[in-house]
């Protein structure tokens, strides 16, 4: 048995943590969401009645939310109420890509500087700042401890070079400074024993290639085909089932002395990114 608290289970890659984590009954699941009301129904709809899972809202974007997410009911915060005081693992899994602008260079970006600024800056608040703001001080009352965040290959700065992965800037510059975040992380809390660990998914089907334009999905394209360069099994997007399997099985083998905590790898536990 152990308690998560999973971060953006209103869809994609972190409901599936959410469905799958909540399967163990002895599990305590809690997910963090912007509209809970939707979720709720989703959940409902979708896995059923399972009273092991617990949704809070708050903006990952609004520090005061996430207060309010663990504001004191009765003397106690909700999150505390719900696990008795504790928490095992982390999932910080919420994150932002600006479609319009995944699929251009640098260069383009920044001919239009107030776009890029924003974009650069919300991605930055969502990726970076609002998963620092989470529930490290419950993390060092749990038994397991260990916090994990959702990175990406495209921030591996040597995979980008070598195959000039120009897209995706502002994603890619946020979750360098989530995975600089997390190596922070881990240099303060590895002796009080938590593992922090960023890991890539690896490509996932959540449904963003359907919604591209033509001159999108001809870029994405591209970047398929830089991938299948890279490796030549990799076969596309794989599904959220998959994915969330191989990164809880990354995460459940790591431990704090392994030599993994503070550090960036894809779901094979390795640099290998697909
Ligand atoms: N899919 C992939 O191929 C892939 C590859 C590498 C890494 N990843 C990473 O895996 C994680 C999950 O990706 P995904 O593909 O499942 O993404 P997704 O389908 O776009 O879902 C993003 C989740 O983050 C939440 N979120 C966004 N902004 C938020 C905010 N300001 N406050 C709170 N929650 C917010 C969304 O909530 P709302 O429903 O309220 O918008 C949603 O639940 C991300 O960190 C992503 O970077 C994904």
């Amino acid at each position: 048995m152990s308690s998560y608290l999973i971060t953006g289970v209103s869809r994609g890659i972190g409901f599936e943590f959410l469905r799958q984590l909540s399967a163990d009954t002895t599990n305590i699941v809690i997910g963090l969401v912007r509209n809970k009301d939707t979720t709720d129904q989703k959940i409902a709809a979708e896995l059923g009645p399972r009273k092991n899972i617990h949704i809070l809202q708050a903006d990952l974007t609004n520090y005061a939310s996430i207060k309010e997410s663990k504001k004191p009911t009765m003397g106690k915060s909700e999150v505390v109420k719900i696990t008795g005081g504790s928490l095992d693992i982390i999932i910080a899994n919420a994150g932002f890509m600006n479609p319009d602008s995944a699929w251009d260079p640098i260069g383009v970006l920044g001919e239009q500087p107030e776009r890029f600024e924003a974009d650069l800056l919300y991605a930055f608040r969502v990726n970076v700042i609002g998963n620092i703001h989470l529930f490290m001080p419950l993390i060092l009352k749990g038994t397991t401890k260990k916090v994990h965040a959702l990175s990406s290959a495209m921030a591996d700065d040597k995979f980008a070079l070598d195959y000039d992965l120009a897209w995706n800037t502002p994603m890619t510059i946020s979750k360098v400074g989530l995975n600089t975040a997390v190596a922070k992380f881990s240099a303060q809390y590895r002796e009080h024993g938590v593992l922090s660990l960023a890991i890539c998914p690896g490509m996932v089907d959540v449904g963003h290639f359907d919604k591209l334009t033509e001159a999108q999905l001809v870029k994405g394209g591209e970047m398929l085909g830089k991938f299948k360069t890279y490796a030549s099994d990799f076969a596309g997007a794989r599904k959220p089932e998959d994915a969330v399997k191989d990164v809880l099985a990354v995460l459940d083998k790591a431990t704090v002395t392994d030599g993994s905590a503070g550090t960036f790898v894809s779901h094979f536990g390795n640099k290998q990114w697909f």
